[in-house]
């Protein structure tokens, strides 16, 4: 009986010592894998109870009963300082800036030129006249940028009614940047002038070719 048990016990100990050995042949991988996965039975515990509140869950510990803390007043995010104010605001304490904040060259007025064909032209139409697409559909009709009082805005203006809106307009404020509105005043400048050129405004212009308007509006070509 107890031959026939140290037999079993050491014919055991030879099949845990192959199986010791097949894993160091198959490298410390095995090894290691399990060591990993040890560790992470470990800590999975304390990774699922951290002493955290879920969102928007009460609270017992604040006053207001809300876990939710407010930002300490004036509270600024990194990167999010808005501290030049005609740039963010179009306005000098209380008026309208009158010029843009920076120079405006041909490539803000390309920005700015795709920026209002996408933004503005749905209602203002491409020449700023007042009747774009979504206008001939039924929304109330913007005044033309052609009209005087309009002409002689100032540019902080139009910043102004992009940045918060208008009436009936709403505020393109999350979908234009800061930089993009400015190009888009620049551009409608543009097609102020446009609308109000003389031929003689044109350099090295030929008046005789310059005489006649277009016909066609450019709501036309697309
Ligand atoms: C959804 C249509 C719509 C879009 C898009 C739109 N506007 Fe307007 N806009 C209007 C309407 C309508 C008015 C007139 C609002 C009123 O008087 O109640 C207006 C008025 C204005 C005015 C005149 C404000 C004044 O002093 O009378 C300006 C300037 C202007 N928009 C600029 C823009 C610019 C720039 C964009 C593009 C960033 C733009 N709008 C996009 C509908 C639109």
């Amino acid at each position: 009986m107890t031959s026939q048990l140290a037999a079993r016990s050491s014919r055991l100990v030879s099949r845990v010592g192959a199986v010791a050995r097949s894993a160091k042949a198959a490298g410390s991988k095995v090894l290691l894998v399990l060591a990993s996965l040890a560790l992470v039975a470990g800590c999975r515990q304390d990774m699922h109870d951290q002493p955290r509140y879920k969102a928007l869950r009460p609270s017992t510990f604040f006053a207001d009963g809300s876990s939710a803390r407010p930002l300490v007043e004036g509270t600024i995010a990194r990167g999010t300082l808005q501290g030049d104010e005609p740039f963010f605001t179009g306005k000098d304490g209380k008026d309208d800036v009158t010029e843009l904040p920076f120079a405006v060259d041909e490539t803000v007025l390309d920005r700015g030129q795709e920026r209002y064909n996408i933004y503005c032209s749905p209602c203002h139409d491409r020449t700023g006249s007042g009747n774009g697409m979504v206008v001939q559909r039924g929304y109330r009709q913007p005044p033309s940028f052609h009209i005087d009082r309009l002409r002689t805005a100032a540019a902080g203006h139009f910043f102004d009614v992009i940045t918060n809106g208008f009436g009936a307009m709403p505020d393109y404020k999350a979908q234009i940047a800061p930089r993009d509105r400015w190009a888009i005043v620049a551009y409608v400048r543009a097609l102020q002038l446009a609308q109000h050129a003389a031929a003689s405004d044109v350099p090295g212009g030929d008046p005789t070719k310059l005489a006649k308007p277009a016909a066609e509006g450019s709501e036309k070509k697309h």
